[in-house]
Order: C-alpha cells, then sequence, then structure tokens
C-alpha cells in the first residue's frame, strides 16, 4: 500500500487480516515511526486491534522503503491523496504521478498496480503511460478499484463492501483482484467489473450523487422550516420508495469530509475538459457552498443579531462522528466566524483539540460537554456524535434563557419544548 492514511491503513490493516503479507508505505516518516511503536495516527474504531495482531503476527508491516516494499509485491496500491489543486478546482495528481515514477524504477518481476486513489475518468491510462517509459507493458498491469469506505466505518465497510469495483480491460487481471477479494466476496459482496475508464467514473459519479441527495434534502429542510412541514417525516416518507432510499436522507450542515466536496469539483472539471456540463453537480456544489453561510446566519437570527460576547458552545467540530477529520467541515468556517463577531466560542469534540483553532483567540477546547455547556448562552450540537444524543441540558445549565441549537435533529422538539427549553432545529 504507497500511502498510510485512512485508506492505504486501514485497507492495509485489513488486507493482512485476510492472510496477506502487506507492506504499508509513507513518506511521512513521523507516520511510520509512530506505527511501528504501535500509535495509530487517525481516529477510527476497531482499527488499533487490528493493526496490533497483524503487526505482532509479521503480516504487516510500517516502512519509508519504496523501492524494497514494491520489489516485495505482486500488487501495489496507490493510496496516496488526490487533493483539490490550488490553481484549480480539479484533483491534484501530483502524489499519484509521483508514485507512478517511484514504482517505474523498482519493478524487478510483473505487478499488478492498482489505483485505489480517486482519481478522475483516464488518470489510468496516464499513469501506464508513465509507467512503460521505463518499464515494457508485459512488466505490469494498471487497474482501477475505487475505495467506497467511510470513516469511521471504514473497517465494517472494507470487510462487508456493498460492492467491490474492479476495472481492466485485461480479464486475467481482473480474475487475480477477484481472487484477492475472496474472502469477502464468499461472504456475500458483490464483485462487479468493467473496464478501467468505467470503474474510474463509478467512483466520481458515486459520491457526487451522495453529494447531491445531502444538497437536496437540505434544500427541502429549508423548504419545510418555511411550510411548518417536518423534514424528518419528509425522509422517512421518501425513503420508503425503494428507488430512493433513506440513506444520505437527512438533513444537516453543509457536507463536508476529504470526498464529497473535492470529488464533487473535480468531476465537473474534467467533464469540462471532456466537454460536457455536469450541471446537476455545479449546481450541488454551489447549494452547498452557500449553506455553510446559511446556518451561521440561522445562528445570528437566533442570538437575534448579538453575536458579541455571547457564551457559544459546539458539541462536535468533525465533518461527521466517529472520526478526527476535520478536512471541509463546516465548523472551519463556523467558529472562525463567530469568533470574529466577538463570540466566546467553546467546543468538545470525542476526537480532542483541533490544531485549526488553536490560533483563535477566543476559542477554547473543553475537556468534557458537561463542562462545554456549563455557561453557555447558545449550544450548538454540529456533529452527531452518540454522546450528544442523550444530553441533560436543563442539569447541567441553569441559564433560563439557553438556546440550543441541534444542527443534527438530535432532540425532540417536543420534549424539548416541554422541559422549557429554546430549541431550534433543521426543517422541523
Ligand atoms: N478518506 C476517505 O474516507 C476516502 C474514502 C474513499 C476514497 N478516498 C480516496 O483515497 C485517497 C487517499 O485518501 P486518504 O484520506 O487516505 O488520504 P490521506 O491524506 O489520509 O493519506 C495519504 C497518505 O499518502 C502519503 N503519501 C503521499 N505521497 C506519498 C509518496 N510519494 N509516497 C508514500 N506516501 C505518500 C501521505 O503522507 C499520506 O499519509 C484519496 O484519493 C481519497 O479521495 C478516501
Amino acid at each position: 500500500m504507497i500511502g498510510t492514511g485512512y485508506v492505504g491503513l486501514v485497507s492495509g490493516a485489513c488486507f493482512a487480516d485476510l492472510g496477506n503479507t502487506v507492506y504499508c508505505v509513507d513518506k511521512d516518516i513521523d507516520k511510520i515511526n509512530m506505527l511501528n511503536l504501535g500509535d495509530i495516527p487517525i481516529y477510527e474504531p476497531g482499527l488499533n486491534e487490528i493493526v496490533k495482531k497483524n503487526y505482532l503476527s509479521n503480516r504487516l508491516q510500517f516502512t519509508n522503503d519504496l523501492s524494497k516494499a514494491v520489489k516485495l509485491s505482486d500488487i501495489v496500491f496507490i493510496c496516496v491523496g488526490t487533493p483539490t489543486s490550488k490553481k484549480d478546482k480539479s484533483a491534484d495528481l501530483q502524489f499519484v504521478f509521483k508514485v507512478a515514477r517511484e514504482i517505474s524504477r523498482n519493478i524487478n518481476k510483473f505487478k499488478i498496480i492498482v489505483t485505489k486513489s480517486t482519481i478522475p475518468v483516464g488518470t489510468g491510462d496516464k499513469i501506464e503511460k508513465i509507467i512503460s517509459r521505463k518499464k515494457s507493458k508485459k512488466m505490469f498491469e494498471v487497474v482501477s478499484n475505487p475505495e467506497f469506505l467511510r470513516e469511521g466505518e471504514a473497517i465494517r465497510d472494507f470487510r462487508y463492501p456493498d460492492r467491490i469495483v474492479v476495472g481492466s480491460n485485461n480479464k486475467k487481471i481482473i480474475r487475480k483482484l477477484e481472487s484477492l477479494y475472496e474472502p469477502l466476496i464468499k461472504k456475500g459482496s458483490i464483485f462487479f467489473s468493467t473496464n478501467r475508464r468505467g470503474a474510474e467514473m463509478i467512483k466520481y459519479a458515486s459520491n457526487a450523487f451522495l453529494a447531491t441527495k445531502i444538497s437536496y434534502i437540505n434544500e427541502i429542510a429549508n423548504f419545510c422550516e418555511k411550510t411548518g412541514v417536518n423534514v424528518e417525516d419528509v425522509s422517512l416518507g421518501m425513503g420508503l420508495d425503494k428507488r430512493i432510499g433513506s440513506r444520505f436522507l437527512r438533513a444537516g450542515p453543509a457536507y463536508g469530509g476529504s470526498c464529497f466536496p473535492k470529488d464533487t469539483k473535480a468531476i465537473t472539471v474534467t467533464a469540462d475538459l471532456f466537454k460536457t456540463n455536469l450541471s446537476i453537480i455545479k449546481s450541488v456544489i454551489n447549494s452547498n457552498l452557500k449553506r455553510r453561510m446559511l446556518l451561521i446566519k440561522r445562528i445570528k437570527k437566533i442570538l437575534s443579531n448579538k453575536i458579541k460576547n455571547k457564551k457559544i458552545t459546539i458539541l462536535g467540530v468533525t465533518f461527521k462522528p466517529n472520526t478526527d477529520d476535520m478536512r471541509e467541515s463546516s465548523s472551519l468556517l463556523m467558529l472562525p466566524y463567530l469568533n470574529k463577531k466577538g463570540a466566546k466560542v467553546t467546543y468538545y469534540d470525542p476526537s480532542g483539540e483541533k490544531n485549526e483553532f488553536k490560533k483563535l483567540k477566543n476559542v477554547f477546547f473543553s475537556n468534557s460537554p458537561n463542562e462545554a455547556c456549563l455557561k453557555a448562552d447558545l449550544i450548538v450540537i454540529h456533529t452527531e456524535w452518540d454522546e450528544f444524543k442523550s444530553i441533560d441540558f436543563k442539569k447541567i445549565n441553569k441559564n433560563k434563557n439557553l438556546k440550543i441549537y441541534d444542527m443534527r435533529n438530535l432532540y425532540s422538539p417536543k420534549k424539548m419544548k416541554n422541559s422549557g427549553l429554546n430549541y431550534y432545529s433543521i426543517g422541523r
């Protein structure tokens, strides 16, 4: 596995757990040292145990030595990041191409080179071109095997994926990948193969579709707020239709994370290059950007436009629960904004303090949700961590004017009203 981040580390540990010998490579020396000392650099439930077990049995090794790892391997997975380019909204492929060049210098026998990184359609062709500058095409095959795991549920998603997608024009190679995944296929996962560009496209089209579903219900929630309709009922009523499905149909803050924002942007840029206007996805990107500000405006309204000196507590700052990932979280705009407007912000997140907020003058991290909520004027539930689902707000905060803005609809409006709390939620 080249790149030992969320995808490389989880997949590497899980492949080792299936009985393979796995070398996890990273250029980040601190990360590799940490892993060799038994520390896990990311927060992912269940990962620690799998890493430890397979490390001790020597099936899982961590190294900075890409050359050695590639030479020893039959299959090389590229799992490096493909962030949004600083120049435009495309996927920055510099890390992928650099790894491709490094692999090409170390091919000593036939290798299957698999892209797990999310890469725009046609990138596999470019990787093949790069490697064939150094090695004959008989020595390698480039295959696409996009990753669909969700942070926070990554181990389960690896072990029980809905589907495993592999893209290659070479049937023999597809069979090799199928046999690698056989233990998962035997447990009921569907193995779907197509050509390489097809697999690359499936990944982006899937992420853009899920982002669309989220933005769609978020806009419907705005409409519900104006019409006295409960968006939760709308989600349930819609989701019962099997053609629609209930997942990813829960209203909340703007979508964030390391995938949806960058992948929606990248697919529209790639499509533009192919002279195709993905207008729906472009409008989803726009809707999501607007939503980040829309919910901040709602906070202002709840506080009657008086933010200065207000004590605001934010529960959860990651883009979703069970991860420490802050990439593109809507809290990254929210906390600095409230801070700039003179609020005193306290936040609590089960995954710990965030470097992103350390420099802000009036933003403080608290070690417990109770302590964080103690003196608040307004409590904002931003991320739906389980531990936020049964807080007795009245018990921990005696302020009669306490306001609660539940951006995840974790509580019942009726119950909150009955207990005398000023409660606001999304689309209800
Ligand atoms: N995070 C997710 O939930 C998720 C899910 C599905 C797909 N993906 C895709 O998988 C890819 C990786 O995502 P991630 O979240 O794991 O990224 P990440 O940033 O957590 O990890 C990438 C790792 O690659 C390493 N790296 C970069 N260049 C390298 C090189 N030349 N040699 C060795 N190591 C190198 C980095 O140091 C880093 O540790 C992306 O394309 C992403 O879109 C991510």
